[in-house]
């Protein structure tokens, strides 16, 4: 049964965001954030900020989503990393190329300042990067323990009330679920052993739920989404999101495939291919890391084209997704979709789109939504995966194992949630 919210606390005091993985994607966040802070920029691709909810059935004009419900002010976040190389968000955030050097230097005392702590690493997981700056390769209860330590030591020097944890790590080596994931105990027994199908991202997960913090992973890794994490989640008492964020190409295929399935257009093939010169370019470089994100990517269509139901429209679509590394790109990737349809009598048409994207700048608001929206979830006693947070990912964890892909219901389910959340009645339920 659906977990009904309580009425949520004031968001009162400092929210600790703790990152794990300092990249292109976070340095754009932390910046960015700092950046609206001061006024020096817009905080557009934030719903948070800018979005606008249905109001109360007594007076339904749209409202502000902060006047509808209580969410912490950009001003009372703090900033805490990891990283497995040794650089200041500022320098970080300088060599992704993503923002602009000019604002980097306007903010640069207060990025300087975010200095990582020493990564968990374990290159059995990433093998495209030199680690320099982690900690000493140690048996997964001592990491756990090292985890514990920065976030007590975070919580205590920058006067935190509560805190969110946000996995922007590189994406790791394709683990598949097996049953040392299916069930905590197996987990902690497996933990205890070392065993190394456990990564660096379930242990971050997992440090995290047990000091009851949030814990939304933004990539395509396995991490706080296996069984044994999420019922840690549920006997914790603590909401969690993931996985992968939808910015790109995912995001225009969940916009533009309901719209086909609503005129009952067929679909007999979806090509997609993409190049990105990043850092995360370079590691999904690696066959084993690139199976994660494929497996990620690949997860929309099908969800929301139901071939079960509509064999003739959909029920021999072929859907190919390719990746490629292509450095002179950096961060401003571009991705190609073809698309061949099929209308009256079977006649075949293609769609082509072209999509020059800047992947961290459609990302950046994201984190930021899912920092804010995490921490109400919190105070508003919610556990578990959050299936209403679907709206932010590929390859959406939900409770019941039941993802929706389609971007509009997303949204529904999003806005239905705040509605409850706000303790008014959800759209659907109007007038009933
Ligand atoms: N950039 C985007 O817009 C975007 C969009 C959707 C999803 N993602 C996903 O988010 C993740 C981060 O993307 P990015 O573009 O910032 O990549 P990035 O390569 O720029 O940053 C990743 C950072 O993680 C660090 N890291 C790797 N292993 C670590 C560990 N064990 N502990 C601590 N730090 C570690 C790396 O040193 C690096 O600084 C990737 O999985 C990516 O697929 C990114």
């Amino acid at each position: 049964m659906r977990q009904k919210p309580s009425p949520p606390a004031a968001a009162a005091g400092r929210l600790g965001v703790v990152v794990v993985g300092a990249g292109s994607l976070s340095t754009s966040f932390i910046a960015g954030v700092l950046a609206v802070r001061r006024g020096l920029g817009k905080a557009i691709g934030a719903l948070t900020q800018l979005g606008l909810l249905a109001g109360p059935p007594e007076c339904p004009s749209p409202v502000p989503v902060g006047q509808a419900v209580p969410l912490s002010s950009l001003n009372d976040l703090a900033f805490g990393v990891w990283d497995i190389l040794p650089d200041s968000v500022y320098r970080a955030a300088v060599k992704a190329r993503v923002l602009d050097r000019e604002l980097l230097d306007e903010l640069r005392d207060e990025l300087d300042a975010i200095r990582p702590w020493k990564g968990i690493f374990d290159p059995r997981y990433v093998h495209r990067i030199q680690a320099t700056h982690c900690r000493p390769r140690q048996g997964h209860r001592a990491n756990v323990a090292e985890i514990d330590r920065d976030l007590g030591f975070f919580r205590e020097s920058a006067g935190i009330e509560r805190m969110v944890l946000l996995n922007a790590a590189s994406t790791e080596a394709y683990q598949g679920i097996e049953e040392i994931h299916s069930d905590l105990k197996l987990f902690e027994r497996a933990l205890g052993a070392d065993d190394e199908r456990i990564s660096p991202a379930m242990l971050y997960s997992y440090a995290a739920l047990r000091q009851r913090i949030p814990v939304v992973n933004l990539t395509p890794s396995h991490a706080v989404d296996i069984p044994a994490l999420l019922q840690l989640s549920e006997e914790m008492k603590v909401p969690v999101a993931g996985r992968d964020l939808k910015t790109g190409q995912t995001l225009l295929k969940t916009i533009l495939a309901p719209g086909l399935k609503a005129r009952v257009l067929g679909i007999a093939g979806w090509y997609s291919t993409n190049i990105l010169g990043n850092r995360d370019g370079e590691v999904l470089d690696d066959p084993q890391c690139l199976k994660s994100k494929e497996e990620s990517k690949l997860a929309a269509l099908k969800g929301i084209l139901e071939p079960d139901l509509f064999p003739e429209l959909y029920g021999d679509l072929v859907h190919r997704v390719r990746i490629d590394y292509y450095p002179p790109r950096g961060d401003n990737k571009e991705s190609w979709d073809n698309i061949d349809i099929v209308g009256w009598l079977g006649y075949p048409m293609q769609i082509k789109i072209d999509f020059l994207c800047r992947d961290s700048i459609l990302a950046a608001p994201l984190a930021l939504d899912l920092t804010l929206l995490a921490d109400l979830a919190a105070r508003s006693g919610l556990r578990g995966a959050q299936d209403w947070l679907s709206l932010y990912f590929k390859n959406p964890t939900v409770k019941n194992g039941r993802q929706v892909h389609d971007l509009l219901a997303q949204r529904q389910m999003w806005e239905d949630e705040l509605h409850r959340i706000a303790g008014w009645k959800p759209n659907g339920a109007r007038g009933a």
